[in-house]
């Protein structure tokens, strides 16, 4: 397998991962099993991977609903740009909730090979393409690498090219009458790189956010340019533990050259501050799982499977990280905007 091939094979890993936490009813997913090949036939994983499935998804869903909350009470509908999103159903299980009003768009970015698959499932289920619009509303083009619809768009792209050169063009799509572009920087937009960044080197990643800034930093919006980014990934893997975890993954081919110089918390932060964001924060997952999961639910979580080794719990969940970034261009205007963030949970 070429490196990028064995790239594209963890989204198998985190869709089979999901897939699990959701049959063992850690999390509320009816969208992931038609993402799945032979979804009946995966094997469910042990419960310290499905915790973790669990804090991840929490974290992430958390902040995107405080997203599309304080879009709602702004009266400015949301885009939400996903980028490597394999598998993912974010974007059906907020366009089935009770948010759905409040999002603009939903953008997925991935590999092609990663997206022409994607498309074919989605035409093919009945359950992911209703939620899309009419047949009549949702278009494939560009080969079947990209999918259309009203409110989402699934596109192909290498995330490593220059953004420059790439980005622009990806966001336009050919309408009747003219080239339109699908994002709005007048609009309140939220980043997500879900496990993907570490895949790729930091300077491009870098590369990419400063891109995006850029594009926000010239929003004609009154209140300026609103930019949010949530970043999961592993980080600290400097000690033993963190060793093991890069070589395994290096026995199926994979490195993470994106992982590997970010050792603390405090440097996840910096990447967005470098990058031009006016605001960052990065927890643990132990962390999240202790201090920030609502207590019901972690109540809940705890009664589902007998979970013994606590100890390697904490040691794995503390070598992966959610962080957060804001860009406000008009940080007066936009100071709504700063309470964006995980909140801790009472005790
Ligand atoms: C571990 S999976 C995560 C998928 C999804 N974000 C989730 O959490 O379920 C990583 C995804 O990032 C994609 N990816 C990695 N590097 C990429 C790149 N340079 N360009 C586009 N997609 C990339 C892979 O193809 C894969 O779908």
């Amino acid at each position: 397998m070429d490196a990028d091939a064995s790239i594209r094979s963890t989204d198998n890993d985190a869709a089979v991962a999901r897939l699990s936490a959701v049959q063992k009813r850690y999390l509320d997913d009816p969208f992931i099993k038609h993402l799945v090949p032979r979804a009946h036939l995966q094997p469910l994983r042990p419960p310290l991977i499905n915790v973790g499935t669990f804090v991840r998804s929490y974290a992430i869903d958390d902040l995107t609903t405080q997203w599309l909350e304080e879009s709602g009470k702004l009266n400015q509908p949301c885009q939400i740009v996903s980028l490597g999103s394999g598998s993912d159903t974010r974007f059906w299980r907020i366009a089935t909730g009770p948010l759905k009003e409040n999002l603009a768009t939903y953008v997925e970015i991935d590999f092609p090979e990663i997206t022409t698959k994607k498309a074919m499932a989605i035409r093919k289920s009945r359950e992911l393409s209703s939620v899309l619009g009419t047949p009549a509303d949702v278009t494939l083009s560009q080969g079947s690498t990209a999918l259309h619809a009203p409110k989402y768009h699934l596109l192909p792209n290498d995330l490593r090219l220059p953004p420059a050169e790439t980005m622009e063009h990806l966001f336009m799509i050919p309408s009747p009458s003219t080239e339109t572009s699908i994002l709005s920087s007048s609009l309140p937009t939220l980043l997500i790189f879900e496990c993907v960044l570490a895949y790729m080197l930091p300077e491009t990643s870098s590369r990419l956010l400063e891109w995006f800034v850029t594009q926000f930093s010239k929003s004609s919006a009154p209140s300026g340019g609103v930019l949010g980014c949530v970043v999961y990934e592993m980080f600290g893997l400097g000690d033993t533990f963190g060793r093991v975890m890069v070589n395994n993954l290096k026995t199926r081919n994979i490195s993470i050259p994106g992982a590997e110089p970010f050792l603390t918390l405090d440097s996840l932060s910096q990447r967005f501050i470098g990058s031009g964001f006016t605001a960052a924060h990065a927890l643990t997952l132990r962390d999240i799982r202790k201090t920030y999961v609502d207590r019901a639910e972690s109540e809940r979580i705890s009664t589902l499977e007998l979970l013994d080794e606590l100890e390697e719990l904490d040691l794995v969940l503390n070598h992966y990280a959610i962080s957060w970034g804001l860009f406000l261009s008009n940080p007066p205007h936009g100071s709504s905007w700063s309470h964006w963030g995980l909140k801790k949970q009472e005790k």
